[in-house]
């Protein structure tokens, strides 16, 4: 495990180094030494289904009890009473309260609204031209800048204006977050703070940070108390609206602290996850310019049935239905190289249990790891392999249904990711959009050129991936 640390190895030269090797014997289950103790890593795609469908017996570790990380960066983010990481009745509390809103929210005209300000922005620069884009740092300012205002209608103007204050605030306290060495000792913070000035300027910076989104909550609570009614549509409004108006129809409270720290993990859960899977997903469109042109035919039969037009147009959910290709493409890319590469809080087994075949002791931590069951030969045919059309109907991945679970990118059961349709909205229309203004390539001198070459994380960031768009019209 320290591998990722010492030897800074990529995601993929992580997984040979570990476990492919293991994984291709048929070696399913294996240790690693994580913050939280020795956790069982498990690719069997039973075993995971029996972790996920029977969260009763398999709980999320529980970092309020489980571990005293008061006075971390980590604790203080995130804040750990929140609906990604309680159990039971607290759990049940918050996403009695956040489910409807995400059942509500599907604002594909914001989806679109910030597509074009990308547009505005490459016009701008590039007008005709042909240019290189360094993709990531697009798609992650263009995921929090909908983050931002799906959320709680909170302008970052990170599209426009790269360097804009909260957009900085934000990176630092994220860039704070996943700092490697506070991660795995959590002590030297609560304990030496002191000793750390910048560490200290961090906790400085997320505190304003969590005060400016205090306020936010007060006003809303006010204007929504007072009726004030700007006409939003249901699907387009954002979800602390939302959020708080099913407290208003008696389905739960909760306090302004607990949506606060609802909120935070909206960020943390919905941002870097769908910036990577968009620039993942346009890497292997560069790859690949036979599915690009594929895409891209079934972007323009949608939006423009009776024939092209020179002129923007962004796809509508009801679109967005009928992008079966490009459905194919985003699952394919969440197989290949997913967002998260094993589940953020291992699980606790609460009794001795046999998972396909192998003991595990009552009172062990289990993880489901995403990147290696995706990987995982005996699972998936030439699993390296980029091939969109094992979704295709009668393909590979309908043949796999009934063997367990072997694609589990927003993971599953009653912990599924609750941001997962909000999600895959937003890539289907950016990327349908995109698709009809410009095409792409990769450029020769890519350090990708052979596999995308991310950086080894929870969420993996792709190192320096520029990608070569020339527009179409
Ligand atoms: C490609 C995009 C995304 C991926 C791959 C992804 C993946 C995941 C995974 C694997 C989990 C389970 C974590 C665990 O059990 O430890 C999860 C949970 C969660 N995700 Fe996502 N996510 C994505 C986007 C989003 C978005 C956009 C949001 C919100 C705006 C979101 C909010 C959440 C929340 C709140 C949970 C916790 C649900 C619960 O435990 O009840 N996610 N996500």
């Amino acid at each position: 495990m320290n591998n990722f640390i010492f030897k800074r190895l990529n995601v993929k030269e992580f997984y040979e180094a570990e476990t492919k090797k293991l994984v291709e014997n048929g070696h399913e289950f294996h240790l690693r030494l994580e913050r939280t103790g020795y956790v069982i890593h498990t690719c069997n795609p039973q075993a995971i289904k029996e972790i996920l469908l029977k969260g009763d017996k398999f709980p999320k570790y529980d970092y309020n009890t489980s571990n005293n990380e008061d006075g971390s960066f980590f604790h203080e983010f995130v804040g750990f009473e929140n609906v990604l990481m309680t159990n039971g009745s607290t759990w049940k509390k918050h996403r009695m309260i956040v489910n409807p809103a995400f059942k509500t929210a599907l604002p594909s005209r914001l989806f679109g609204d910030c597509t074009r300000d990308l547009f505005k922005l490459w016009d701008n620069e590039y007008a005709n031209e042909p240019f290189d884009s360094d993709i990531h740092n697009i798609t992650e300012r263009l995921t929090l800048q909908i983050i931002g205002k799906a959320a709680f209608d909170f302008d970052f103007n990170a599209i426009l204006d790269e360097k804009s204050i909260w957009k900085q605030t934000y990176d630092g306290i994220n860039k704070a977050a996943s700092d490697p060495l506070f991660i795995l000792f959590p002590i030297l913070e609560e304990k030496f703070l002191w000793l750390f000035p910048k560490r200290q300027q961090s906790f400085k910076l997320l505190n304003e940070w969590k005060k400016m989104l205090l306020s936010i909550i007060e006003k809303k609570r006010e204007a929504i108390q007072n009726n004030v009614d700007h006409g939003v549509e249901e699907a387009e409004k954002d979800l602390l609206t939302l959020m708080i108006e099913s407290e208003h129809r008696g389905e739960g409270a909760l306090s302004n602290e607990e949506l606060l720290s609802d909120l935070i993990i909206f960020f943390i859960a919905g941002h870097d996850t769908t910036a990577f899977a968009l620039s993942a997903a346009i890497y292997y469109l560069a790859k690949h310019p036979d599915i690009q042109e594929k895409a891209r035919q079934e972007a323009i039969s949608v939006l423009c049935p009776n024939g092209e037009v020179d002129e923007d147009i962004f796809p509508t959910t009801e679109d967005t239905k009928h992008f079966v290709y490009i459905n194919q493409i985003m699952k394919e890319t969440l197989r290949i190289n997913g967002s998260v590469l094993f589940l953020l809080s291992p699980r606790l087994v609460t009794q001795d249990v046999n998972l396909s075949g192998v003991f595990i002791p009552k009172g062990s931590q289990i993880n489901v790891n995403i990147h290696e069951v995706h990987h995982n030969p005996n699972v998936w045919h030439d699993p390296e392999t980029f091939d969109p059309d094992r979704w295709a109907s009668n393909g590979e991945a309908e043949q796999l249904a009934g063997k367990g679970m072997a694609w589990v990118p927003f993971s599953n059961g009653n912990r599924q990711c609750i941001g997962m349709n909000f999600s895959l909205l937003e890539q289907r229309v950016i990327l349908g959009s995109l698709l009809r203004k410009y095409e792409w390539t990769l450029p020769e001198d890519s350090i990708h050129q052979d596999y995308m070459v991310n950086k080894f994380n929870l969420i993996p960031k792709p190192i320096d991936l520029k990608i070569r768009f020339k527009r179409r019209y």
